[in-house]
C-alpha cells in the first residue's frame, strides 16, 4: 500500500480533563484519493483537521503527513505544504481578494507573473472573474463568495495535501453543484490528497472515493459509498446514512 499522505493513528485529543474529544482516531488519505469525514456537529470534525496542520497537538497517538510525524515538522512548512479551506472562509480582512489567492505563492517566493496567472485562473475556476473580483475586499463579498475565494486561496500553490472543512457550506443549492462539478473536474487533473469536512451525505458521495463517519471522537466505519450504504457497520451508521439518502 502507498504511504498515506495523512494518518491519523489512535489520536487522542481531550479539551478538559473530561472532555474527550478524539477518542482514539484512526484514519488515513491515501495519494490522489478524496476522503469525506461526516458526522454529527461537534463530533470532532474540525479538531482533526486543525490537528493535521498543527493548529492544534494531539494528547496522545500520532499525526503523520507527508509520511512523517506532523510533531516533527515545522508548522509553518508544514502549512505551506498544506492547503486549508476553513470553515468561516477565513480570509485576511485588509487584504484583496487577489493578496488572498496569492498568500502561498507569494510566501514560496513564485513570481508576480506566476502568481498572477495561477490567481487569475483561481478565481475563474470558482466562478470568481478576476475583472471583477480581484481588487475586493472580503467585507464587500457575499458569504459564498468569501467561501470561493477561500477555496481559491487554499488550491493556489497546488498543494498535495487539501483539508476542506465545509467548504462549499454557505453556497445555495445551485452554486454548491456548480462548485462540486468544478471540484470532480479539478480531480482529474491533479492528484492531491483530500480530507473533506461536509455535513452533507450527498455531498460526500458524490465527491469522494471513501466517506468516515465519525462519532464519539472515533470513526464508526470507513468505505466507499456503495458499502456504507448497502453495508452500514453498526446501527450509527445505517441511521446516519439513511437519514440523509430520505
Ligand atoms: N478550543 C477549544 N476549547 C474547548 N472545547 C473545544 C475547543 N475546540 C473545540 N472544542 C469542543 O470540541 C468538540 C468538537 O469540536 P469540533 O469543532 O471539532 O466539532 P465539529 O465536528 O467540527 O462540529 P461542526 O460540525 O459543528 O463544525 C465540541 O464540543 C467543541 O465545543
Ligand atoms: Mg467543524
Amino acid at each position: 500500500m502507498p504511504t498515506p499522505v495523512l494518518e491519523f493513528d489512535e489520536v487522542r485529543k481531550r479539551f478538559a480533563p473530561d472532555r474527550l474529544v478524539l477518542d482514539g482516531l484512526r484514519l488515513e488519505v491515501l495519494p490522489g484519493e478524496t476522503v469525506a469525514l461526516v458526522g454529527p456537529s461537534g463530533c470532532g470534525k474540525t479538531t482533526a483537521l486543525k490537528l493535521a496542520n498543527r493548529l492544534l497537538e494531539p494528547d496522545g497517538g500520532v499525526v503523520r503527513v507527508f509520511g512523517r510525524p506532523a510533531a516533527e515538522q515545522e508548522p509553518v512548512a508544514l502549512r505551506r505544504r498544506i492547503g486549508f479551506v476553513i470553515q468561516e472562509g477565513g480570509l485576511f480582512p485588509h487584504w484583496t481578494v487577489r493578496e488572498n489567492v496569492e498568500a502561498v505563492p507569494r510566501l514560496l517566493g513564485w513570481t508576480p507573473e506566476r502568481r498572477r496567472e495561477r490567481s487569475d485562473a483561481m478565481l475563474a475556476t470558482v466562478g470568481l472573474p478576476a475583472g471583477a473580483f480581484a481588487p475586493r475586499r472580503p467585507a464587500s463579498l457575499s458569504g459564498g463568495e468569501r467561501q470561493r475565494v477561500g477555496v481559491a486561496r487554499a488550491l493556489a500553490a497546488a498543494p498535495s495535501l487539501v483539508l476542506m472543512d465545509e467548504p462549499f457550506g454557505a453556497l445555495d443549492p445551485i452554486a454548491r453543484r456548480e462548485m462540486q462539478k468544478e471540484f470532480l473536474a479539478w480531480r482529474t487533473r491533479w492528484d492531491a490528497a483530500v480530507l473533506l469536512v461536509t455535513h452533507d451525505l450527498g455531498e460526500a458521495f458524490r465527491l469522494a472515493d471513501r466517506v468516515a463517519v465519525m462519532a464519539s471522537g472515533r470513526i464508526r466505519q470507513v468505505g466507499p459509498p456503495d458499502t456504507l450504504r448497502r453495508e452500514p457497520a453498526d446501527a450509527f451508521v445505517r441511521e446516519f446514512v439513511s437519514e440523509f439518502l430520505a
